[in-house]
């Protein structure tokens, strides 16, 4: 196991790529705390999964765009495991509105979840792991939106954008506390985000077409990049990189 013993907090871990990455750190020795803001019951079943697998599990709620959230939900994911030396910022959400249509409250709403939220959720974990003088590791899921644009994502991707250079910040300022912040940037994986478009023949095969390797993902594609980002060992040299896990979506 590569991750023998570590402790980890994935945000947005009850559905989806949070969920694999969650089972995925279990595998490789994680103990870890699910954080959700309303699937109560996905969140509950991958805390016996993972409990299944002998590591220490915990669901704890919140929404990672409210402060006080983050700051109880942190505080009990601290609580239970002991410890934090692994976050991965995952809880996301998604629109898709052409431009001229976007009206303030869904521009702030995307903003708040996938941007805010990171910062938020980033800077309470990187503080307690500072003062708890922890080696750690954080992961930002991204996506290949941080690097291409796409039609009626302006929000989206502008948000994504931002993560990748939340990443780097937080890479170069918390390098000197031995944390280490690296980004996955998927491409087009199939979850309950996406599900209904991809559904549609118009929506897949477009997306198909601009994808080299011509292959929709699983969450469990986004696994690997995760695990291996988040070991001290074999990543040891890398902060402040986005590993695009894409089917190469974003080389043209
Ligand atoms: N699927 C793709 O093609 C794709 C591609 C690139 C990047 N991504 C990114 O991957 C991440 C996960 O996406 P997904 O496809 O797995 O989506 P998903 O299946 O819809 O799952 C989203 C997860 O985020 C949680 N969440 C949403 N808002 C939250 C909030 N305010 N506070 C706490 N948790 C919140 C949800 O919790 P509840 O269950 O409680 O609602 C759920 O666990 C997102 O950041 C997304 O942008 C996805």
């Amino acid at each position: 196991m590569r991750l023998e013993g570590k402790r980890a907090l994935v945000t947005g871990g009850s559905r989806g790529i949070g969920r694999a990455i969650a089972l995925g750190l279990a595998r490789e020795g994680t103990d870890v705390a699910v954080n959700y803001r309303s699937s109560r019951g996905d969140a509950g079943s991958a805390v016996r999964e993972i409990e299944r697998m002998g590591r220490r599990a915990v669901a704890v709620q919140g929404s990672t765009s409210s402060r006080s959230d983050v700051e109880r939900l942190v505080a009990e994911a601290d609580d239970f495991l002991g410890g934090l030396d692994i976050l991965v910022n995952n809880a996301g959400i998604l629109k898709r509105t052409p431009f001229l249509e976007i009206d303030e409250e869904e521009w702030d709403a995307i903003l708040d979840v996938n941007l805010k939220g990171y910062f938020l959720v980033g800077q309470a974990v990187a503080r307690r792991m500072v003062a708890a003088g922890t080696r750690g590791a954080i992961v930002n899921v991204s996506s290949a939106g941080q690097a291409v644009a796409g039609p009626n994502l302006a929000h989206y991707c502008v948000s994504k954008a931002g993560v990748g250079m939340l990443t780097k910040e937080m890479a170069l300022e918390l390098a000197s506390h031995n944390i280490r912040v690296n980004a996955v940037a998927p491409g087009l994986i199939e979850t309950d985000i996406n599900r209904a478009d991809i559904a549609e023949d118009a929506f897949r095969e477009g997306r198909l077409a601009r994808i080299p390797l011509g292959l929709i993902g699983a969450p469990d594609d986004v696994v690997g990049a995760v695990v291996f980002l988040a070991s001290n060992g074999e990543a040891r040299l890398m902060t402040g990189a986005s590993v695009f896990v894409d089917g190469g979506q974003t080389i043209w």
